[in-house]
């Protein structure tokens, strides 16, 4: 007897779209096929598509931000709209404050997480202080405990470093099996541009824009992918928004590099003007980098359909808009300068793919699921214990109904933001039932009573599993 079977549905994995039932049992999916028996729980996925739950590899939830700023979203509301939003697994970062060691920011970060969480999670490291002592003694030993990712910045003041670190934290990465994700914009290019636009007096939201140009981003993504090669490690490029850094990827991929790309919506749907809205209203689209124009947002779509991108995330990181612990905090109505960079997105992320991408001809399922799950499982080492419907894999499946048709309203999401920044898009598909190991935790739109039980996942070093040679990318 099985504890669980999804009957009728479609299923689909980044490979192939078959009609199959899926049965479940200890947590874990036993079979796949047809009439495969009893159960003592069924789910009827008739007419539904039966996919891996999304992987959102690219998420901020309770993140420190700047004196008197708060990030909207915990691990219970973040890790909730998550859940609605058809993921069942999201990799938010742990942000090492400068002077701190890894492991108690670690500390303080799981303690957040215990018991809170509506999906799995497992953490990145923000790496903002490469001391000798981080970098000989913790993140090896944190590699070896399964945190076998981390995040450098080139960008924002108090946490960009030097390509001199950079080198070293790649250097360990290249010790330890580590993967380094690193945020591309030239921070001292950025700065004159600010200084710039606040002596002419323009400091309305839309100057976020224009401070961090492509030609910023373009130069930094260069010359993270020239110290990867120099240290001779893979690389994530994280939330590229443009056709020029898409090209130093591809460039460096012709050169043998391992370098993983990764885009996200808000340079799929928004673009600079966006950030042009009256009294301040821009400031709900602020983000680093910003969105461009539609000639950006074409190339990014190009990204997702030739490969050049393996990942798609939301980059979720949310504030509230009305509120002075947020985007209007009181300098923030000031100048653009410091209104807190970063959207929130974790519940719309995969929507958007599906009806912008699936529905609309972009992308078939096979891709759709590539991005959204088994490449952030291949990528960071979760595979194949997630992000695939298979024998012995997690059952951690999201079903689809592609004929619910909704448009996407703040009210009717479940992070704790006070906005979305894709308000009024309509969307044809929706997650309506996820199960977490397992257990059905969203049925028809509702959380059940198994809700959750979120667990925090140790992950191996990243692309086990994946069986593809050095220098390609996730390959689906
Ligand atoms: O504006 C953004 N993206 N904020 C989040 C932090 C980051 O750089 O990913
Ligand atoms: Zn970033
Ligand atoms: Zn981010």
């Amino acid at each position: 007897m099985f504890d669980l079977l999804i009957r009728g549905g479609t299923v689909a994995t980044a490979s192939d779209v078959f009609q199959a039932d899926v049965a479940v049992k200890d947590g874990v999916i036993v079979q796949i096929g047809r009439d495969l028996g009893e159960a003592k729980e069924t789910v009827d996925a008739t007419g539904r598509y039966v996919l891996p739950g999304g992987i959102d590899s690219h998420v901020h939830i309770s993140q420190p931000s700047g004196e008197g700023i708060v990030m909207a979203d915990d691990f219970e509301s973040g890790t909730r709209s998550a859940l609605y939003g058809g993921n069942t697994t999201v990799m938010p970062f742990c942000l090492q404050k400068k002077g701190e060691g890894l492991r108690s920011a670690l500390n303080d970060y799981h303690a957040l997480a215990e018991g809170n969480c509506y999906t799995d999670v497992s953490f990145h490291m923000i790496i903002s202080d490469p001391s000798d002592q981080v970098l000989g003694q913790e993140l090896p030993a944190l590699v070896e405990d399964g945190y076998t990712s981390l995040k450098v910045f080139m960008t924002y003041e108090d946490l960009r470093l030097s390509d001199a670190q950079i080198l070293g934290v790649l250097d360990t990465a290249r010790r330890t099996g580590a993967l380094v994700m690193v945020h591309c914009e030239n921070e001292d290019a950025i700065r004159y541009l600010i200084g710039r636009h606040e002596a002419d007096g323009d400091v309305a939201p839309k100057a976020h824009a224009t401070t961090r140009p492509i030609a910023a981003e373009r130069e930094a993504t260069h010359r993270a992918l020239s110290l990867a090669e120099i240290v001779d490690v893979p690389l994530v490029i994280v939330h590229v928004s443009n056709r020029e850094s898409m090209e130093e990827i591809e460039r460096a991929r012709q050169r043998g590099r391992k370098v993983i790309g990764e885009t996200c919506p808000q340079y799929l749907m928004l673009t600079a003007d966006d950030l042009d809205g009256m009294d301040w209203e821009g400031a709900k689209f602020v983000c680093s980098p910003p969105p461009r124009d539609e000639a950006s947002q074409d190339a990014c779509w190009d990204g997702i359909e030739r490969g050049v991108f393996d990942l798609y995330s939301s980059d979720h990181c949310p504030f509230r808009y009305d509120d002075p612990a947020g985007k209007l905090n009181p300098r923030g109505r000031e100048s653009f300068r410091h209104i807190p960079n970063g959207i929130p997105g974790v519940e719309t992320r995969l929507p958007i793919l599906f009806s912008e991408g699936v529905m609309k001809g972009r992308i078939d399922l096979p891709r759709f699921v590539a991005l959204s799950a088994t490449n952030h499982a291949r990528t960071y080492g979760l595979y194949p214990q997630k992000g695939t419907i298979a024998i012995g894999a997690d059952a951690d499946i999201a079903i689809w109904d592609p004929a619910e048709r909704r448009t996407i309203r703040h009210a009717d999401l479940h992070d704790a933001s006070d906005y979305s920044p894709y308000e009024g898009i309509e969307i044809t598909g929706w997650p309506t039932t996820v199960m977490l190991g397992g257990r059905v935790v969203m049925a028809d739109g509702q959380l059940t009573g198994e809700a959750r039980g979120g667990r925090y996942v140790a992950r191996e070093r990243p692309f086990r599993g994946n069986g593809l040679p050095d220098g390609s990318g996730t390959g689906a």
